[in-house]
């Protein structure tokens, strides 16, 4: 039995932190310092965990930590979520007018005129001031539940702020900020992985994570913009205190959003925010009009496909028409030559734009875009210039085609340009415009292992010129790094005996570390055993590196073509003659450590993300799966596992701990 006490407590903290989520995050008016707020979070988790029977679903502990699902099941919505028709002029805003007067003759209208907010519109339920469950828009009918998502984005409120009885339905957008939209997409080009679009398709894509600790990362917000359903409160008999209400109950609600007598007022407010939208941290593709009775509302009802008391007025596309100038190739951290186009500046939606992304040669050739053509720009997703196409009308004849260069603009190395890929490449191993990501290959756990040579310390060793290749990192001594910064004598010195121990690592993680395009550590290891040294392995030719099992032909033509270039083999000599084991003295025991075991985690892990957990085990020649069955290896259980970690025990299977996990991984790493 809990105590009254206890039970109070819990409430006390609950009702606290729901208030202080709603002075920081809505209201951006913080009461207290995060050190207090961390505080009472803490004695509420820790209260929590002493009582589980006090856990519920709504209280603030519950914004993270949630656990990955398998897909999302599907609801059904109270009422259709429908969309808006939309209007690009003023003449299509006045005849939605003349249409409503043809509806209800001799009537009045009043507009209620908002943003329209460029991301993915969501569906909220309450039961009881409760947050019952989130969904997405799905084919309007029926959407995806991603309630456990939207959990983590904390201008959601898990309670109201006043009593509400029984169910309520409201409706919003979700977005990515255009700052997050920024950092995110670095992050990702840091990581290598495919960058998104635009704010809008990295908010949709985020809120789709099974993973809801990722999506927790991601800067997400909303505004709620619709009270659509009730059971037993009574709807407010205008949109404008719909919105007041709204608010009042701790939604966060776009603040421009204006009242309007007649449609010239409604024009000017649009017209208005037709610049100035460029200003905001969001995006908004046009401007929403709404009948503000919602009695006119429901009399003028809706089509199959959208309410009749509502049109979307969209801002004319971003468009303009400048000259190239010339079209020049930028050399990204992974070697990926873009080419980009230098343009005439020009104004367009609120920045001057001197340069527009071409993406790639392919995409070049298709829209045949030449040096000195005149051509339409356009903000791809508000925010990175395109060329949209060339206006052929205007070419004279002088305009040059573009080539993609055959040496790295920046290094001066190959560029190659396999099979099947649209991008180019520099294959230059000290191109420093890739180096950074390099080293850290290089050092990262898995290959040379070299600890403490983290991102922030890799930055200086190339900036200020210390390091220009991977050898470089042997030649460093206590004096220059002790002269670094955040480097103290103690530091310097873990490091350079992290860098002497790497000498010693096995050819196989020697060449997964060199990074080899498509030589991942399965593949090192397969090479290590057939070739047993750098030198017979540079030696190899496309057919011979063709027959070994589990090397394809994109992996034997991107071998064969690295060990071609002559900066490649310079540095092998020098590593050599650093003293980097470059051959496999003793026969290599075993197969590859982890080869073909599954891994299920389930539950947060403290020292790993999922990704990292899963990437561990990839590496190491095992996989990483969703579900447990009878099949599964290892299911490492984290805190809060659930019902995986139950069937897990029910089907007898191999459970870890994190420590454990972390020590098999170790034991497999040293082999
Ligand atoms: S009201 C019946 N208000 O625009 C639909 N929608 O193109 C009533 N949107 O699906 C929607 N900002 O996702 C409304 N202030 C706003 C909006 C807004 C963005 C989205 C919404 C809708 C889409 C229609």
């Amino acid at each position: 039995m809990v105590s009254d006490k206890i039970r109070k407590k819990v409430t006390k903290l609950r009702n606290e932190i729901h208030y202080h989520d709603y002075k920081y995050y809505v209201e951006n008016n913080p009461e207290i310092s995060d050190y207090e707020y961390d505080q009472l979070l803490k004695e509420l988790k820790d209260l929590e965990g002493m009582y589980p029977s006090l856990q519920s679903s709504t209280s603030p502990t519950q914004r993270v930590g949630g656990m990955p699902v398998e897909g999302f099941p599907t609801v059904e919505h109270p009422i259709p979520m429908l969309s808006l028709e939309n209007t690009y002029s003023e003449e299509e805003i006045g005849e939605f007018e003349r249409r409503l007067h043809r509806e209800l003759p001799g009537e009045d209208f009043e507009y209620v005129v908002e943003l329209k907010i460029d991301g993915v519109s969501i569906s909220l339920l309450y039961e009881d001031g409760n947050f019952l469950r989130g969904s997405t828009r799905g084919d309007g009918r029926r959407g995806d539940e991603i309630t456990t998502n939207l959990k983590t984005i904390h201008t959601i409120p898990l309670k109201l702020r006043k009593k509400v009885a029984g169910r309520i339905e409201v409706r919003g957008e979700i977005y990515m900020t255009k700052s997050g939209f920024l950092s995110v997409n670095k992050e990702r080009e840091r990581k290598k992985e495919p960058l998104f679009a635009n704010p809008r398709n990295a908010g949709a894509g985020s809120l789709k994570l099974l993973d809801p600790r990722i999506t927790h990362q991601r800067p997400l917000d909303n505004f709620i913009y619709l009270f659509s359903y009730s059971t037993q409160v009574p709807i407010p008999s205008t949109h404008m205190e719909c919105l007041k209400k709204l608010k009042e109950w701790g939604f966060k609600i776009n603040r421009y959003v204006k009242l309007c007598k007649g449609m010239g007022e409604v024009i000017d407010f649009c017209n208005s925010w037709a610049e100035k939208r460029e200003e905001l941290d969001y995006d908004v593709d046009g401007m929403v009009i709404k009948v503000n009775s919602v009695d006119q509302q429901m009399r003028l009802g809706s089509t199959t496909k959208s309410p009749r008391w509502a049109i979307a007025y969209k801002f004319p596309a971003k468009q303009t028409t400048t000259t190239i100038r010339t079209i020049t190739v930028q050399v990204g951290r992974t070697g990926a030559l873009t080419p980009v186009a230098v343009l005439d500046p020009t104004p367009l939606a609120g920045t001057t734009i001197t340069r527009a992304t071409l993406h790639n040669e392919d995409e070049i050739r298709r829209k045949d875009i030449r040096i000195g053509d005149t051509v339409i720009i356009e903000k791809g997703g508000d925010i990175i210039p395109q060329v949209v196409k060339v206006v052929e009308s205007k070419r004279k004849g002088t305009e040059k085609k573009f080539s993609m260069p055959k040496s790295c603009p920046v290094c001066g190395a190959e560029v190659v340009r396999l099979e099947d890929e649209a991008v180019s490449r520099c294959i230059g191993s000290s191109c420093p415009a890739q180096l950074k990501e390099k080293i850290a290959h290089y050092a990262q756990r898995g290959a040379m292992d070299i600890e403490g040579l983290g991102d922030k310390l890799i930055d200086q060793l190339v900036d200020k010129g210390i390091v220009s290749d991977v050898a470089d990192l042997y030649g460093l001594n206590l004096d220059i790094l002790s002269g670094l910064e955040r480097m103290g004598e103690k530091s310097s010195g873990n490091l350079l005996s992290q860098i002497e121990k790497s000498k010693s690592q096995p050819l196989s993680r020697l060449i997964f570390a060199i990074g080899i395009r498509y030589v991942g550590v399965r593949g090192a290891r397969i090479l290590a055993q057939n070739f047993r040294s750098i030198e017979d392995l540079a030696k190899a030719t496309q057919e011979e590196l063709e027959v070994i099992p589990e090397i394809g032909p994109g992996t034997a033509q991107s071998i064969v073509w690295f060990f071609r270039e002559k900066k490649n083999k310079e540095l092998w000599e020098r590593l050599k003659k650093w003293g980097v084991q470059v051959k496999e003295e003793k026969e290599e025991k075993g197969e590859i450590p982890l080869a073909g075991k599954k891994f299920v985690f389930t539950g947060g892990l403290e020292h790993f993300s999922r990704q990292e957990a899963n990437d561990l085990v990839e590496r190491l020649g095992a996989r990483a799966i969703s579900s447990v069955s009878k099949s599964v290896d290892y299911v490492v259980a984290g805190e809060n596992s659930g019902s995986k970690y139950e069937k897990a025990k029910s089907l007898g299977l191999n459970i870890l701990t994190e420590k454990e996990f972390e020590e098999i991984i170790k034991g497999v790493e040293r082999k």
